[in-house]
């Protein structure tokens, strides 16, 4: 993948102005809307749901990724397809059957993506790689904005790349939590391809600014 992509937190967002940040996403640089689903049960926290959602992709005019923080995603695979998710990314400590999970995203006409936490190790994507559109790397603890980066993310993303490359697969790779101006460089030069970035675009003074420096050092 040659141009690296920006996919801006919601979550991060004002909710109460939500359809102001929407407009700003719109025209700034970033490239997706990332959209975090989290159910209270996979993690710790309860994000929003469908109604949202649905009011998000009423204005979003760019790529809308929506990452399920959910157990058995399955049963909301057609509803997040008919929400106009354009990539629906489950987590692999959350499916019992992920091979087909992956081909019912697919289904529906979805990119489909696989999530890892901190602890779950690359290797668990052996056998389903080259079935997998996005693999996204959670570099911090899933349920929360705001935390700091976890520095093994780079091993992870060398680990990755290796796995691709052996399998001749066309994964990219995706990066979510702690990502700033600071180490967006280095994970780039490591291999990943998206940046989520929540707490560093929208708490800063010029969000469109922030994600126009990210895009720029990110393709530098
Ligand atoms: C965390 C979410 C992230 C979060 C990132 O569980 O998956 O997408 O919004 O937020 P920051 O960029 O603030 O770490
Ligand atoms: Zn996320």
């Amino acid at each position: 993948m040659n141009s690296k992509l920006i996919a801006p937190s919601i979550l991060a967002a004002d909710f109460a102005n939500l359809q102001r940040d929407i407009e700003m996403v719109n025209k700034s640089e970033a490239d997706w809307f990332h959209i975090d689903i989290m159910d209270g049960v996979f993690v710790p926290n309860i994000s929003y749901g469908m109604p949202v959602l649905k009011a998000i992709t009423k204005h979003a005019k760019k790529t809308i990724d929506v990452h399920l923080m959910i157990i058995d995603p399955d049963r909301y695979i057609k509803t997040f397809a008919e929400l106009g998710s354009n990539i629906l990314t489950v987590h692999y400590e959350a499916c019992t059957h992920l091979h087909r999970t992956l081909q019912a995203i697919k289904a529906e006409g979805m990119k489909a993506g696989v999530a890892l936490n901190p602890h779950t190790n690359i290797n668990v994507l052996e056998d389903t790689i080259n079935d997998i559109d996005l693999v996204l790397i959670m570099s911090v603890n899933p349920g929360f904005g705001g935390q700091s980066f976890i520095e093994n993310t780079y091993n992870k993303i060398k680990q990755l790349k290796t796995l691709i490359d052996k399998k001749g697969a066309s994964t990219i790779i995706e990066i979510d939590g702690g990502v700033t101006n600071k180490n967006i460089k280095q994970l780039v030069d490591t291999g990943a391809d998206v940046f989520v970035a929540g707490s560093h675009v929208f708490k800063s003074n010029n969000q469109t600014e922030t994600i126009k420096e990210l895009k720029t050092i990110a393709n530098s």
